[in-house]
């Protein structure tokens, strides 16, 4: 590989500078994904290897990040179990026969890795077009918000439908979490098969469950996961919002990093983990809509905060939103690469 930075990182091996890469770095706030987006819908893109190729270059070429990430999303999954999955523009991913009953979970497919072919396929190109000058990361949704969509049929704000679920049917829920886990092992296996140099756990609404309940509807299954990986040298990195609260939990799982969101101190949250344990963040996105003297005063106060651990991977809290100006992600990215220990 011609640039380490991240791969150091995440093995919390000393780097000169933090690695910068960002959630949706490849996404509706750049001109140029319009103009792919404006041919095809958003499930074409991901389907079709060239043009997840091409989408997952655009950061790449256009921002100069230090590791690219698959172009796809977390619901695939759900679609090759099974789930009628649609995403329109304005309201978000659909699954239009959401799972509300016994027979709905009983109907879901566990063997259903040759619906995800195309995705190894996407990594194949992507890996040709990268070709060992930065690393790719793959990623799959963890099981408990891959559930959230199932069940509530699309994006919640409460999660009312699938916290009844835990709630009064615990054991179904189980039932429905253990077969996510097991085609997210599979998948993430074969995303490592095609060539990923990297992994993410997207479990990003962990943040609505109780401490208790994190325990046992979702961290057990990411456990599960991470232990099910055939890896050597491929980092994982585990992601949720929440991941202030509920770091200490997520190490148990040994991921080798910690995405962690904005509202901790992200040496603080070091500091509580095992050591060998990186972290991943966590600069508020809403800081990228700022002016940019702010936003290199705010990048620059995380990384004095930071100096002198190894193991520290710069990102942001969450996802870039749709319409967070271009020109500032590329001024966060440019402020992080001029900065040196
Ligand atoms: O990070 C990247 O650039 C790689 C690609 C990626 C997408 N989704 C592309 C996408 C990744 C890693 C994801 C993960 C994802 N998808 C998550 C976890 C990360 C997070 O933000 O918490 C979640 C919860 C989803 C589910 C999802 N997909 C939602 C809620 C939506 C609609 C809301 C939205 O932001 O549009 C999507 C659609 C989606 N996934 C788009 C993209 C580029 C937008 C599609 C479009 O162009 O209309």
């Amino acid at each position: 590989m011609e640039n380490n930075l991240f791969l150091d990182a995440a093995f919390s091996k000393q780097t000169e500078r933090p690695p910068v890469w960002m959630m949706r770095q490849a996404g509706r706030f750049m001109p140029q994904y319009w103009e792919i987006k404006n041919k095809y819908s958003f499930l074409e893109m991901c389907k079709t290897p060239e043009i997840a190729a091409d989408v997952t270059m655009l950061p790449v070429d256009l921002l100069g990040i230090d590791a690219a990430i698959l172009f796809s999303d977390i619901l695939v999954t759900g679609e090759a179990m099974g789930g009628d999955l649609s995403f329109t523009q304005g309201v978000g991913p659909k699954f239009a026969n959401p799972v509300r009953n016994e027979a709905d979970i009983d109907a879901l497919a566990t063997d259903c890795l040759d619906k995800l072919q195309y995705v190894a396929d996407a990594i194949k190109v992507i890996q040709q077009r990268l070709n060992g000058s930065i690393p790719l990361i793959g990623f799959a949704g963890a099981p408990f918000t891959v559930m959230s969509y199932l069940v509530e049929g699309g994006s919640s704000k409460d999660f009312k439908l699938t916290k009844l679920l835990i709630h009064n049917h615990p054991e179904l829920a189980h039932k429905l979490l253990a077969k996510i886990a097991k085609v997210t092992t599979d998948y993430l296996n074969l995303q490592i098969e095609a060539g990923v140099n990297a992994l993410q756990l997207f479990d990003s609404w962990a943040l609505a469950l109780s401490w208790n309940d994190y325990q046992e509807f979702s961290h057990q299954y990411n456990q599960q996961i991470i232990a099910g990986l055939n890896r050597t040298n491929i980092p994982v990195i585990s992601f949720c919002k929440g991941s202030s609260v509920f770091a200490p939990i997520m190490a148990e799982a040994k991921p080798d990093v910690i995405s962690v969101d904005w509202n901790a101190d992200l040496l603080n949250i070091k500091k509580a983990l095992p050591v060998g344990i990186a972290v991943q963040g966590n600069l508020d996105p809403h800081i990228l809509y700022a002016n940019q003297p702010v936003i290199k005063a705010q990048i620059h106060k995380l990384f004095e905060r930071m100096r002198g651990e190894n193991g520290f991977i710069f990102n942001l809290g969450h996802g870039i939103m749709p319409d967070i100006p271009f020109d500032n992600v590329k001024y966060a990215i440019e402020v992080v690469k001029e900065f040196k220990y």
